[in-house]
């Protein structure tokens, strides 16, 4: 049978493809490859944690911080009208790329200076995390601990907070010996206070360069040349231009918010996306096929 009719998933309302034969190739060749030649690069923020729920918007790892006791009420209320002011630029459908990139770059560096500014403390994180809305997608466990007993690589690539997100990993049970994530971490001083963030900042639109510059993480599983790529930013395609020697590379994007405006360039992107669909299902249901 097709791989296709054999993913009952698939048949979702949520799930669309441009090119079901292409899409279908890819399937086949990496499950004839083996698990052991697979790897996963997964988005955080609104791609393994939910967007909305209860027709609320669920907070990334920035907002976790935004949201919290930790920071003063002017300080929120900059923040707020930063993410008012750049998040519809990240969005927008007709502005290019290299139109955003700077005005992204302007986003994390004043939200960074402010969070600087509000001295939070490295043992604040973990009660932060937990008295946040911040939830992982529906059938995250079934996700983890899959690649976990396969032994296959996950690698989280973010340009949220780091150690917001590994809180909330570590705090849902989920954070395995193999999964690695690169994404901004906080630097605190000797007595455990925020005075910068570590190495070169990342933003949603440069992950290529953050790719590039950990190579020695992609050297490390170099024999694994097929990818399952996970996002829900057109910025999330590059996060794989690290590994050498790709063979096969399966895009699943999220499309969360915009959605008509954006269905067609997410289409011509991503093998598969799903339109609003705040679970795992459909990248739960192809790892139990490809492995
Ligand atoms: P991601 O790479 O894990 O998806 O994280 C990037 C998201 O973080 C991006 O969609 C915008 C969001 N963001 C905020 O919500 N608040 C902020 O202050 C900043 C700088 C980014
Ligand atoms: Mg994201």
């Amino acid at each position: 049978m097709r791989p296709l009719k054999m993913i009952a998933e698939m048949s979702k309302a949520t799930v669309h493809m441009k090119d079901p034969e292409h899409l279908e190739q890819i399937l086949e060749s990496i499950k004839d490859s083996g698990p052991n030649t697979l790897q996963v690069i997964s988005d955080f923020d609104m791609t393994l944690t939910r967007f909305a729920y209860n027709g609320k918007r669920c907070p990334t790892s920035h907002n976790v911080l935004d949201n919290s006791k930790l920071i003063s009420k002017t300080c929120q209320a900059e923040m707020k009208n930063l993410l008012n002011t750049y998040y519809p630029i990240e969005i927008d459908s007709t502005r290019s790329i290299e139109e955003k990139l700077p005005l992204m770059v302007e986003w994390w560096t004043k939200v960074h200076n402010l969070l600087i500014e509000q001295k939070i403390r490295k043992d604040q994180l973990t009660a932060v995390v937990k008295e946040s809305n911040v939830i992982l997608r529906e059938g995250y466990q079934l996700f983890f601990h899959h690649l976990h007993e396969l032994d296959i690589p996950l690698l989280i690539f973010s340009a949220g907070v780091g150690d917001v997100l590994e809180e909330v990993i570590r705090q849902a049970g989920v954070l395995h010996p193999n999964v690695k994530v690169f994404s901004n971490y906080m630097d605190f001083d000797e007595s455990g206070v925020l005075q910068d963030f570590k190495g070169e900042l990342i933003h949603v639109y440069n992950k290529r360069e953050g790719a590039l510059l950990n190579t020695q993480h992609f050297q490390e599983i170099q024999s694994r040349h097929n990818v399952m790529l996970l996002g829900d930013s057109l910025g999330d395609l590059t996060m794989a231009d690290g590994v050498q020697d790709l063979q096969n590379i399966l895009k699943i994007g999220y499309l969360n918010d915009k959605v008509e405006e954006r269905k067609q360039s997410y289409l011509d992107s991503y093998d598969i996306v799903l339109e609003r669909d705040e679970s795992m299902d459909v990248p739960n249901a192809i790892l139990q096929y490809i492995t």
